[in-house]
């Protein structure tokens, strides 16, 4: 992989698109360790992150998201990040890693997680999921944001599978 000054990679890009899966993925082929920001979160509330929202409230989440921001900046290197779909609005992502956005269309998005065998889990851990119209504004908003922030921009629909997804990205970093 061509040297960043942290050497992380951020995987950013919509809820449910898939960046926690291939995170996973990229640390195994990469050797390296893969981090969570809404884990991280969690394991500093103790609380999942449906409850901070019901509890805190989603602008308390959102300070702490950016507290882990902070804390990634100063304190990690050489590992791969996936970021909680709101974490773009954080002051510093640029700072943290390589940005590699995991694009999808919203009918894709919610095909995905209605497919997958724990689908009702996946959406009930998801406030701002719960809301299907609010959820597709939200998307509409975030697209161009995402965009702007990438490095790199995978439009993971093409690809079939996981591992494919995976090979492409190692190929990019390996060229951007
Ligand atoms: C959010 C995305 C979630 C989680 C929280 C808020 C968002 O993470 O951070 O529910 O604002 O898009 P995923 O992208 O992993 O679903």
């Amino acid at each position: 992989m061509k040297a960043t000054k942290s050497g992380n990679l951020l995987l950013i890009g919509f809820m449910g698109v898939g960046k926690s899966t291939l995170a996973k993925e990229l640390a195994k082929e990469l050797k390296t360790i893969c981090l969570d920001t809404d884990k991280i979160i969690e394991n500093m509330e103790n609380k999942k992150i449906k409850n901070i929202f019901n509890i805190k409230g989603e602008e308390y989440f959102r300070e702490l998201e950016q507290e882990v921001a902070i804390w990634l900046e100063k304190n990690v290197k050489n590992s791969i990040i996936s970021t909680g779909g709101g974490f773009i609005a954080v002051g510093n992502l640029k700072k943290i890693g390589k940005i590699i956005y995991l694009k999808s269309s919203f009918d894709g998005i919610i095909k995905r997680i209605e497919n997958h065998p724990k689908s009702k889990e996946k959406l009930a851990k998801r406030p701002l999921l719960q809301d299907k119209k609010k959820a597709k504004e939200l998307f509409k908003k975030r697209g161009d944001v995402y965009k702007k922030l990438a490095d790199i921009t995978i439009n993971v629909e093409k690809y079939k599978n996981r591992k494919e997804i995976t090979k492409e990205i190692i190929k990019l970093i390996n060229i951007c």
